[in-house]
């Protein structure tokens, strides 16, 4: 008999993310824009209690938001016992735009530790390794041996399928279609509604435009927009 093969069920995966907080720990979300509201919801579907947000533009007008105690900004925050807390990554995350990586570093090398999210209406199939602070959204499939490194978001209704390896800060926008055994590395965008073949690798720091199919291995740092449709013979029976 071989080694039993490593399963992490859906609820397995929720219960992980109980177990990561602490008996006495207090859960705050980082920012107040639209990911924030998305990243809210899913840990409220989680049953898991929200004591309040930091954003330093919320806190010069608001004491109170989506029924969140407004706690002040990033910077008050960090002046904190970091094993108070936990914190969940409300910043989003667009080509271009490094805030949310940037503010995952800047809290865990204040010895802040992030919360995982994943909404109970995701699928996640047997094998499968979140990181640290990784968001999975409404909708979203993730098929076994599939892997995901820290503070990378798995967006609303998007599909990773069996053995794909996600690096750090990636974003797979929403609608996004990823087929098998594809590696995506660090601080990769694929944007909504891309479409990926098996077996590519998206090089570092690339970006791939909404709606882009991608039929090959993209180099790292490097931008790839637009679907090229070509026509040609697809054989049939009488080749059989
Ligand atoms: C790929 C992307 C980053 C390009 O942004 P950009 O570098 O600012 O490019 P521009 O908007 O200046 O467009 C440059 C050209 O590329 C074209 N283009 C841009 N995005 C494209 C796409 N996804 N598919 C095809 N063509 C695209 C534009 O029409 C324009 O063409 P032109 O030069 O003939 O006028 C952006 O269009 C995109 O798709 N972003 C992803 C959005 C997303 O995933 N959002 C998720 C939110 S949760």
């Amino acid at each position: 008999m071989g080694k039993k093969p490593p399963v992490s069920t859906a609820l397995e995966i929720l219960l992980s993310v109980d177990s990561q907080i602490g008996d006495r720990q207090k859960i705050v979300l980082l920012g107040a824009g639209g990911h924030a509201k998305v990243v809210l919801d899913a840990l409220r579907a989680q049953g898991i209690r929200v004591d309040g947000v930091v954003d330093p533009e919320l806190a010069k007008t608001e004491s109170v938001w989506r029924a969140l105690s407004v706690l002040g900004s990033d910077a008050d925050l960090l002046k904190l016992d970091p094993t108070d807390f936990l914190v969940a990554n409300g910043v989003g995350s667009l080509p271009g735009n490094y805030l949310r990586q940037k503010l995952f570093k800047k809290f865990k090398s204040a010895g802040f530790n992030f919360l995982s999210v994943v909404h109970p209406s995701t699928f996640i199939g047997s094998g499968v390794v979140l990181g640290e602070g990784v968001q999975i959204m409404a909708g979203s499939i993730i098929q076994p041996d599939c892997q995901v490194g820290n503070n990378s978001i798995v967006n609303t209704g998007a599909t990773l399928d069996h053995d794909c390896m996600i690096g750090e800060d990636v974003h797979i926008a929403p609608g996004v279609t990823v087929s098998g055994n594809v590696l995506i590395e660090d601080g990769v965008h694929i944007g909504t509604g891309a479409s990926i073949i098996q077996g590519v690798t998206i090089g570092r720091g690339a970006v791939i435009g909404a709606g882009t199919v991608v039929i090959e291995s993209i180099p790292e740092y490097s931008k790839l927009m637009g679907i090229k449709p070509r026509l040609t013979n697809a054989g049939n029976e009488s080749d059989l």
